[in-house]
């Protein structure tokens, strides 16, 4: 049985008075794993505070080496003192605005696990992918080259997150049954592998996720919960779309 994740991705987004506002007055309750992705100066204030209740920190990315000579970056082991347990590798923002290929995502995703950080891949298709019928090609080639970097192993402490890029902060949210055979499509790929890891797996959707869709997107059998930008930000909002996924 896999349990359901909602994640909030705040994207440059975010300030101290809103990080006092969630530690403040967010609570989830419910069967439900809830993950706050603050930018990164935020992670230990968040971590320390969701201590005592079930909300994980996560970052929104990490640098594949583990230290030197790399100015402004940071690596996984950094997160992991500062309290994170999970991070974000390859969101579409990262591989379009900042030039990340599959290759260097596959160096992040393992870099995470060699921390004890547990990533959460981002795969999806463009607009014009999918108009060209290659949405499949593109999440498919995306998975294989973490494939070759992790192994099938790697994902059995990983999560992924299925976002076309097309729904991403433009209100406009994939048809349920349209995420629901991306994801089926998703752990199918995973299942020629090994069936227990593509059994257990947890495959988020993401894009335009909000609390007047999240729940039949949830409903569908393959979508695990979301990977929330906009809607994430806004307190009730986002304890909304957390009792849409509980149990
Ligand atoms: P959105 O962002 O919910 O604002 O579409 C989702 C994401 O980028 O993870």
């Amino acid at each position: 049985m896999r349990a359901p994740m909602v994640a909030a991705n705040w994207k440059m987004n975010g300030s101290g008075a809103i990080c006092r506002e969630f530690l403040e007055h967010l609570s989830v309750d419910g069967l439900v794993d809830v993950v706050l992705f603050p930018p990164f100066l935020y992670t230990s204030r968040l971590s320390k505070g969701f201590e005592e209740r079930s909300i994980s920190v996560g970052v929104q990315n990490v640098f594949h080496a583990r230290s030197g000579a790399y100015t402004g970056e940071i690596g996984a082991e950094m997160a992991v003192d500062a309290g994170a347990m999970y991070a974000l590798v390859g969101h579409s923002e990262r591989r379009n605005l900042f030039g990340e290929s599959d290759e260097v995502v596959a160096d992040k995703f393992v870099a995470c696990q060699r921390a004890g950080l547990t990533p959460v891949l981002c795969i999806g298709e463009s607009f014009e992918e999918r108009a060209g019928g290659e949405a499949e090609s593109v999440v498919r080639r995306q998975v294989d080259a973490v494939l070759r970097a992790a192994g099938i192993e790697g994902f059995a402490n990983a999560v992924i997150a299925y976002e076309p890029v097309w729904a991403i902060g433009t209100g406009e949210t994939a048809r349920p049954d349209q995420a629901q055979s991306m994801h089926a499509f998703i752990r199918g790929v995973l299942m020629k592998f090994d069936t227990a890891i593509a059994t257990n797996i947890k495959v988020l959707y993401g894009g335009s996720v909000k609390a007047s869709n999240a729940r039949e997107l949830f409903a569908e059998q393959d979508i695990d919960g979301g990977l929330v930008g906009g809607a994430s930000l806004e307190i009730m909002e986002f304890e909304k779309i957390c009792r849409a996924a509980s149990r």
